[in-house]
Parts: structure tokens; sequence; C-alpha cells
């Protein structure tokens, strides 16, 4: 036979071998091999009568994309626990499938958090310059002070896998831990986690850190702002790893200038890629590293897999391992 019949996917980028080998070898696989994303003309180029996509957050999936696709289409897995820049309802409309990483990248995120909540605090990145601009002449007794992490106060905003996952790890700080939800945690998991729901508003008046783990909705969208700074202590820490436009940057450099808040650790910024130029990377109290917290060895490989697991399912109309949207399915049967 010289047809083939295997189902045609495209995967937006060059993932670990954990996903792209088994994605090869079930698919007709076209995989972009550009460091960079496909141009949004290139991707709606490349989407035309595919069965299967593997998107990254760089991808927007909506009606014109989804449109340019094909009624053929049946799945799109997107290579993060994060979907927002995938139209969900539209897919759901079309009977179109959409998987995400949920849960293989909880505690490696969590990792990266607490990471950049204790490098703001301690102002390691600051303190590394320092030595490498050649400025470090004796031991300092005022040099680089920092608040303390142990015995602090945590503020987790968003109580999901990943902000559950910090909490554990404050415990082993002595912290005490306060979280923001729309949804309340079990009692027994509050007691597990040592962890205490409060308003917002107090969250963000008591805590001495604040952690942002929501996903990006309307309702999240720059929901720290001037006036939620404002709320909170002068001497607080953000930390964000959720996405980017949580947080308003223009509010957070005034309240990084201007003393409202002490300091600030972002994995994810608002535009993302941050330019090298940006105002708030001229800020000494502003760290900021590019998408990475999901970044180990480890849990790529375990989304990776996921994602291709999720891909191959969705061809085949079955449950998908991380399943988004399930209805999808009814739509297609009824449809
Ligand atoms: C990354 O940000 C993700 O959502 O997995
Ligand atoms: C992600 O896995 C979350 O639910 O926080």
């Amino acid at each position: 036979m010289t047809s083939d019949k295997r189902p045609r996917v495209f995967v937006a980028r060059i993932i670990p071998d954990e996903g792209l080998q088994p994605i090869i070898a079930q698919t007709d696989a076209d995989v972009w091999q550009d460091e960079l994303p496909p141009t949004r003309d290139e991707l709606l180029r490349r989407v035309e009568g595919v069965d299967g996509l593997l998107t990254m957050l760089t991808e927007r999936v909506d009606d014109e994309l989804l449109d340019r696709a094909g009624p053929q289409l049946r799945v799109v897995s997107n290579y993060a626990v994060g979907y927002d820049n995938i139209e969900v309802p539209a897919c759901t409309r079309r009977g179109v499938a959409v998987g995400n990483t949920a849960g293989v990248l909880t505690e490696t995120t969590a990792d990266a958090a607490f990471a950049l909540l204790m490098a703001a605090a301690r102002r390691i990145p600051e303190a590394y310059d320092y030595v490498r601009q050649d400025r470090w002449k004796t031991w300092g007794p005022m040099m680089f002070l920092g608040p303390d992490v142990h015995h602090a106060t945590l503020g987790i905003v968003g109580f999901g896998r990943i902000g559950r996952e910090i909490a554990k790890r404050a415990r082993g700080f002595d912290m005490q831990v306060l979280y923001y939800d729309v949804m309340v945690a079990p009692p027994e998991e509050e007691a597990r986690l040592g962890a205490r729901r409060a308003p917002l508003e107090d969250v963000l008046a008591q805590s001495d850190f604040i952690t942002l783990h929501v996903n990006l909705t309307p309702e999240t969208h720059h929901m720290m702002n001037r006036e939620t700074f404002a709320r909170m202590k002068r001497s607080a820490v953000l930390v964000n790893a959720s996405r980017g436009p949580v947080v308003d940057p223009d509010a957070l450099y005034d309240a990084l200038n201007q003393g409202v808040i002490a300091a600030a650790a972002l994995d994810v910024t608002e535009p993302e890629p941050m330019p090298g130029n940006h105002k708030l990377l001229s800020l000494p109290n502003c760290l900021v590293v590019p998408h990475i917290a999901s970044a180990s060895f480890a849990t790529r490989g375990k989304m990776a897999s996921i994602a291709a697991q999720n891909l191959v399912a969705g061809i085949r109309q079955e449950p998908l391992p991380s399943f988004v949207n399930p209805d999808a399915y009814a739509r297609r049967v009824t449809a």
C-alpha cells in the first residue's frame, strides 16, 4: 500500500522523546522544528486537514483555527496544564476533545515557585550580580538583608493542586499558611496542609509572601493591580508562576518602584516573552525567569508522554487521560 492511512497530526514544537516517539510511531506527524513557534499564518496553513493537534501555550486555538483545520479535527492536546490559549467552548461545540497535562507537573512547579520565593526574599540574584561585578570587598553586616522565610505568613492565591503543594513545602519552613480560592478545601485537607482559608483582602493584608496559582480567566485577569497591591504589606514579596496577565505589569512596576511592596519574582509575565529592555527588568527587586516552572527533565518527559496519550486517545475517540472537556464527545455523537 502506498497511501498512508495513519491519522495526520501537527505537533507545534519538538517535545521530549517520551511523547514525540509514540506520536511519530502512530501517526503521520508534521513536527514544527524551530525553537520559535510557527507564525499565525504558518500555523493556520499547517493545521488544514489534520485529525489531531499538539499545541503549546504559544498557539491560540480559536474559531478561526478550528475552521481552518476542518471538521475532521478530533483533538487538541495542549502541552501544559494551563489552557487559556484554547477556546474550550469553541472546541466542545465542534466535538473536538481538549487535553492538558494536569497532575504531572504539580510538584515541580511548586518547587520552582518556592525557589522564586526564597530567591526574592534572600535577594540571591542581586547578591550574585554583586559578586560577578567584582564588588565583593568584605563581609558586610548590613549587606543584602532580607526578610525571613521561616515562620513568615504565606498567602496562596489559588488553592488547586499546585497551591496545595506549596502549602506542604511551607510547613517545613514553619510558615503560617493562608489561602484564598473560590472553592473551599475540605476541612481534613486544610488540617493536613495546615492552611486556613481567608477572604482575599485578609490574605493580602496579612501575608509576608503572596504566591499566585490561579488559572487565567476574565475574573483573574489583572487581579493583582494597584488596589490589591495597596492592600499588601510594604514588606511583602509577590511570586507569580501562574499566568502573566494575572498581574497588571504597570501597577507592579509602580508598586515595586515606590515601595508599595518590597519585591516580586515572576516566572510568567505580560507581555510574554518579556523583552530585555522592559521597565520591570530595570528594578533590582524584580526577579524574572522565562516561564520555566515545570522545566525539570522528568516532568517535561511526563508532560510529553501524557500529551501524546491525550492526542492518540482523542483521535480514537477514547477518553483522554487528562481531559479538559469530556462533554465534547457527547456533542460529536449527537451532532
Ligand atoms: C505551563 O505554564 C503550564 O500551564 O503547564
Ligand atoms: C494544577 O495542576 C493546579 O490545579 O493547580
